[in-house]
């Protein structure tokens, strides 16, 4: 099994303090510089389309300042299409959105709108873009996933982590063992493999385990830790968990 996993750490929470009273700071570019320093391997933003965290300007800050990839997490609309064709970033990471959502709720139906997804998807690739797309663990949408041309898949695990949180251990094994197998499929069809969301200290170690997983994002319990040990410290031991997983 590979031992190198990337951490990517999404920024989009102090953003989200910042936002709160209407200033500039948390800088959240600051933020992502700190999470270089501290071993991150790239830097996931979410530009919603409400604008709730993420802005325009951060995005550009971001694009100017890395030196590791930005993944850049959008909608797949037109007009985040034309903002990821103007900056080109790394990677591209479709989600579906909802204004009343508090959080990216479930996967992309890609089976439901494979043409659609399609077309979207080859001109981002074209331009260079590493195109991935926020699945649920569900073979029929990773099925699809390779068929829309995407590089990558990102397995949801939420529902892992929510239940995990609601002490529901059964359901949370359960679940676990859906992106287990879903993980081992993808790789099958030849996509790489991340996963994301909710991941915390006590949740992470089975899917940082996983072999085919390259590459895990994590974004709010790492700035809410970081109000505790600092940013750093935090990232820190994140990845030694990770580590420690995969030996
Ligand atoms: N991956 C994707 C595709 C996401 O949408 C998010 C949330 O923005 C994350 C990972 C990170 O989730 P969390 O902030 O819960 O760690």
């Amino acid at each position: 099994m590979p031992i190198e996993q990337r951490l990517g750490v999404n920024i989009d929470h102090v953003a989200t303090l910042r936002n709160a009273r209407g200033g500039a700071y948390p800088d959240p570019l600051r933020a992502a510089l700190m999470a270089e320093a501290a071993g991150a391997d790239g830097i996931t933003a979410h530009l919603r389309e409400d604008r709730r965290h993420i802005r325009d300007a951060d995005i550009d800050a971001l694009m100017g300042a890395l030196s590791t990839p930005l993944n850049f997490e959008m909608a797949a609309t037109k007009e985040m299409q034309a903002i990821a064709l103007r900056h080109k970033p790394h990677a591209v990471c479709l989600v579906p959105e909802k204004r009343e959502e508090r959080t990216t709720e479930g996967g992309l139906d890609v089976a439901a709108d494979l043409y659609r997804l399609s077309n979207f998807i080859a001109p981002l690739a074209e331009a260079g873009c590493r195109v991935s797309l926020f699945v649920a663990a569900d073979e029929r949408q990773l099925q699809a996933s390779a068929q829309a041309g995407a590089a990558v898949v990102e397995l949801h695990t939420g529902a892992y982590c929510d239940f995990h949180a609601a002490g529901n251990h059964p359901a949370a094994e359960e679940e676990f063992l859906r992106i287990a197998r879903s993980a081992r499929f993808a790789a099958e069809l030849g996509l790489e493999v991340h996963a994301g969301h909710g991941l915390s200290y006590e949740t992470v170690s089975p899917i940082a385990a996983l072999p085919e997983v390259a590459e895990l994002n994590i974004g709010h319990f790492l700035i809410g830790e970081s109000v505790f040990l600092g940013l750093g410290p935090a990232i820190a031991e994140m990845r030694r968990l990770m580590q420690n997983a995969r030996r």
